[in-house]
């Protein structure tokens, strides 16, 4: 048969909302223009995030109500522990609420001033968290990652003479460096194997540990299968443990690639590192058998991340961007090309070519989409990664404004797709009626989280 079919049944559904244009334009104006601050019922299809929304199995559910709470020593670290040490093949397993805190406890202990840590690109939170101990976070993402149409097929890469000439020049200051695998910022795009081994070899050479941010490593796992050779025989688990082999460590969200609404871990070999970041964890999240999770988020997790890797699944959940990708390329739109793992990244600036970067056309994208459709996305582009200079008030700006539209894991069917195709096209189709934003408020940090803008018409 050609057709792969979700695998699984729907036991449970959850109505959603329907609200008119009008009404949308008002929340819109309401919310400062940032989807952030609209509430997920106002929400027809809520594609802000991969993180936390997925629909979880029959299975994880079942475990939960046998979850052990107990404070210390409970069952269900264990159960949890076993699973990702099988994955990762790393010795010291440290639960956490999310991924950003297995990144707190990480750069605390090996950050701080004067360093660089360099990565393909790091994700925001990383970034912040790197950033927070005065390091400094280097994204050296190969050339073709930054170009939307181009067809690498594992445009994550890290370039690697960028990173030796970097490790000729600096590498005492360079306490670990890092793969995000797939890389978000850069479309959710693959890290090949040959990658993920070179980087590490050329890191370990210097005697410098080598990190996988490990978010939607399942996802890196399939598109290694489909697209490099020698890998298409061997199963997602298998080329999972291939691709922590080479690692020192992980920092993991669990609400991505763990199929679950909450908790992540910090994974790690060296006994001296792990023993600062549990001390660090009880300070913060917990005793280290639950680290500010409940049990029953354990017990999720230790399925959940089972399930990510099942071949079935990712099947289907590629064949999902798959269909939504080709509904777009055929409307004319530019998109991320190819598609990534978990989402569909619209080319912004490609477009709403009248908007000039200063009217961040990317957070006018998602604005747009949101009151033609009700479809929340989030912008990936300069009020995510751009910055003000606190002393000159300059704007700098991103190399790509990217609008993301994030699936959740099991929680979309095809007609909600057909109906995000025709939101896009219909967009698409006004787009010239479309106008820019300004900034009204942003924070020092992660601004895009709170930020507040206006239309520049207004003006
Ligand atoms: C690549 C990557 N790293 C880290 C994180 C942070 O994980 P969390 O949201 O669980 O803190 C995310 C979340 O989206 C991510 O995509």
């Amino acid at each position: 048969m050609q057709t792969i079919i979700e695998p699984f049944k729907i036991k449970m559904v959850e109505p959603i909302r329907f609200t008119t244009p009008q009404e949308r334009a008002d929340i819109l104006r309401r919310a400062h223009y940032n989807p952030f601050h609209i509430h997920a019922e106002e929400v027809l299809i809520d594609l802000l995030t991969d993180s936390g929304t997925s629909a979880m199995s029959a299975a994880q559910w079942g475990a939960m109500m046998i979850a052990d709470e107990s404070y210390s020593g409970s069952r269900s670290f264990f159960k949890f522990e076993k699973v990702v040490r099988e994955i990762t093949g790393l010795r010291h397993i440290i639960p956490t609420h999310q991924g950003r805190a297995a990144e707190k406890i990480l750069f605390s202990v090996m950050g701080g001033a004067g360093k660089i840590i360099p990565s393909n690109n790091h994700f925001d939170t990383t970034r912040g968290n790197i950033e927070y101990t005065g390091a400094e976070a280097l994204d050296l993402v190969i050339d073709e990652g930054r170009i939307p149409s181009s067809q690498h097929p594992f445009k994550g890469n890290l370039d690697l003479a960028k990173l030796e000439s970097l490790l000729d020049r600096a590498a005492s200051q360079i306490p670990l460096g890092m793969l995000t695998v797939t890389n978000n910022t850069g479309g959710g795009q693959p890290v090949s194997m040959a990658n993920i081994r070179a980087v590490s070899e050329a890191l370990r050479r210097r005697g410098i540990p080598f990190f996988l941010d490990a978010c939607r490593f399942a996802e890196n796992a399939y598109f290694i299968k489909r697209r490099e050779p020698g890998y298409a025989d061997k199963t997602p688990l298998e080329i999972a443990q291939e691709m922590f082999s080479y690692c020192d460590g992980a920092t993991f969200s669990g609400k991505k690639d763990g199929l679950s609404n909450i908790g992540g871990f910090l994974a790690v070999n060296d006994d001296a590192l792990a023993e600062q970041a549990r001390n660090l964890l009880i300070l913060t999240e917990g005793f280290p058998t639950y680290g500010g999770l409940a049990a029953r988020d354990l017990e999720a997790l230790a399925i959940g991340i089972q399930e990510a890797l099942e071949e079935r699944y990712l099947d289907y959940r590629h064949a999902c961007v798959e269909y939504f990708a080709q509904k777009l390329r055929a409307g004319g739109i530019q998109i991320v090309e190819p598609p990534g793992g978990h989402a569909i990244y619209l080319d912004a600036r490609a477009f709403l070519p009248h908007l000039p970067v200063e009217q961040y056309p990317g957070q006018a994208l998602v604005c747009a989409l949101y009151e033609t459709g009700g479809v929340r996305g989030v912008e990936i582009g300069s009020v995510m990664f751009g910055k003000r200079d606190p002393q000159t008030g300059a704007e700098s700006y991103a190399q790509m404004d990217l609008v993301r539209l994030a699936l959740p894991r099991r929680v979309y069917t095809q007609s909600h797709v057909d109906y995000l195709g025709e939101v896009i096209l219909e967009t698409y189709r006004r787009r010239e009626e479309i106008g820019g934003l300004r900034f009204t408020y942003q924070a020092p940090i992660l601004r895009h989280f709170t930020a507040r803008f206006e239309p520049t018409a207004s003006a």
